[in-house]
């Protein structure tokens, strides 16, 4: 599918997730074709910046996070534009009116505008009703999308309150929730190693599958996002949200056919399954921590309540491990451990499926477990652990392990990174990989 004249219109872009993800996924693509010519960023921010001081400040991001340079680099910025808004007041988006009749005719993008909310999320209900209020969000002339960041909501109440709120001015069809481990290749790819394959069907479920485990596992800490990281917590951060949709592709059932509908419905009941926890269940099921100073690579590093923005009574944690259940058919018995923090010894995101032994241990009482690891990030890849005979003396069976890496793949240097997929999937209209309604309510 090719994409549209389009004008990307970024709320927020005097941040951090612009400058370090956005701005570098679209230059990306620009370089690699996929966006052609045919397309305007404006970005959006209280910040008083010019269009020239937007594409300095963005120029340098680029040379500082893709190492890019010459021509390539100079007719990429002269797509960027800015526009000072106080974006907390409705009056002022009178502001945007000008600026984007301005792109619409210089890009011809006849009025298609995809907004991307990257702002703190108070304003993710503002920012629909003050675009509606300007006539902003009707697809009399070209189409409108939104693309709102995480977090979506607080707790269940605030989630279907924004819902509400952005429903007022968006249909469905035209709100992208991003959660960008959708986006990652080494996930989607769960879903063809599991319906691609007749292989791993007949086991995949509760009769040989005896345990899950679902890791993110970060080296780093809360660095500059203390302030809105101790709001949130790990639980909020990563679990509810990225880790709760690679559970969501190990359990689902394969849907009919690979569409944006069939491959929701099929991720929003597999999270409508999860087994609810009592305050009895969050005592022996739930653990959580918070990391302390030490030694990282030789470094001394704070503990979170030193980092900035954190209060120094903090209680948020940055650590949490969880045993999820799945009340369906194919799981009912079989746990899904599901554990993420900030500042562990290493850096890892995983999925390990630990099947069952065998009935009777022939060779020896520790015959090794059949595993099957999915290796998310880094070092992509997949890893089959079994027991083959040691070789010598007598039957002692020793584990062995059979692997494929991604970067054995010829094309896995052209692989998109999560944001730029989710952008141009935004751009295209494709919904596929994007949280819907029921899905985040879920969650
Ligand atoms: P920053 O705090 O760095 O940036 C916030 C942006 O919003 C700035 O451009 C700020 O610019 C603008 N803004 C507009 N109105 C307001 C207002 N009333 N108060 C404060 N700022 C305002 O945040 P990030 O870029 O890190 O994150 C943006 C969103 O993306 C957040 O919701 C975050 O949860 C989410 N996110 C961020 C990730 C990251 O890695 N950074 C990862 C995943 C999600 P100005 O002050 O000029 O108006
Ligand atoms: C973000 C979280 O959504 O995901 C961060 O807010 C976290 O705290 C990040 O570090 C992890 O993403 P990735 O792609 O590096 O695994």
């Amino acid at each position: 599918m090719n994409i549209e004249n389009s004008c990307i219109v970024i709320f927020g872009a005097s941040g951090d997730l612009t400058f370090r993800k956005l701005i570098p996924a679209l230059y990306n693509l620009f370089r690699v074709g996929r966006l052609g010519q045919h397309f305007s960023v404006l970005g959006v921010a209280r910040s008083e910046l010019t269009d020239d001081s937007f594409r300095t400040k963005m120029r340098d991001a680029l040379i500082k996070f893709e190492k890019a340079e010459g021509q390539e680099l100079e007719d990429f910025c002269t797509h960027l534009y800015y526009q000072a808004v106080n974006t907390s007041e409705a009056l002022d988006y009178a502001k945007l009116l000008p600026r984007l009749d301005e792109l619409h005719d210089k890009y011809g993008s006849c009025g298609n505008t995809l907004y991307y909310l990257s702002t703190p999320p108070s304003l993710y209900g503002v920012i629909p009703e003050c675009l509606a209020a300007h006539g902003l969000t009707t697809e009399e002339y070209g189409w409108k999308r939104i693309i709102v960041e995480k977090p979506f909501g607080y707790d269940i109440k605030t989630a279907k309150e924004l819902d509400e709120k952005i429903h007022h001015y968006f249909e469905e069809h035209q709100i992208y929730r991003i959660d960008h481990y959708l986006g990652k290749e080494t996930v989607q790819n769960l879903l063809v190693l599991r319906f691609s394959n007749g292989l791993f069907e007949p086991l995949w479920n509760r009769n040989f599958i005896d345990y899950v485990e679902i890791t993110g596992a970060e080296a780093i800490g809360v660095e500059e996002r203390g302030g809105y990281y101790d709001g949130s917590g790990a639980m909020r951060d990563m679990f509810q949200n990225h880790l709760l949709q690679v559970l969501a592709m190990v359990a689902m059932e394969p849907p009919a056919i690979i569409n944006a509908d069939s491959m929701r419905d099929e991720v929003a009941k597999v999270l409508h399954c999860l087994h609810p926890l009592t305050a009895e269940d969050v005592k022996n099921n739930v653990v959580l921590g918070q990391y302390v100073a030490g030694e990282v690579d030789d470094q001394m590093v704070a503990g979170y309540l030193a980092e900035k923005g954190v209060p120094a009574d903090s209680n948020t944690e940055t650590y949490m491990a969880i045993k999820c259940e799945i009340d369906n058919w194919r799981w009912a018995g079989v746990p899904f451990y599901v554990r993420t923090g900030k500042r562990l010894p290493t850096r890892v995101t995983e999925v390990v499926i630990h099947f069952k032994t065998t009935p009777h241990p022939v060779f020896s009482q520790n015959a090794p477990e059949n595993k099957l690891i999915i290796r998310v990030q880094p070092d992509e890849g997949i890893s089959m652990r079994f027991g083959l005979k040691k070789p010598g003396a007598g039957f002692e069976a020793k584990e062995v392990s059979m692997d494929f890496r991604y970067s054995d793949l010829s094309s896995a240097s052209s692989l998109l990174t999560a944001y730029e997929r989710l952008l141009l999937d935004a751009l295209k209209g494709d919904a596929t990989l994007f949280a819907r309604t029921d899905a985040v309510h879920a969650c």
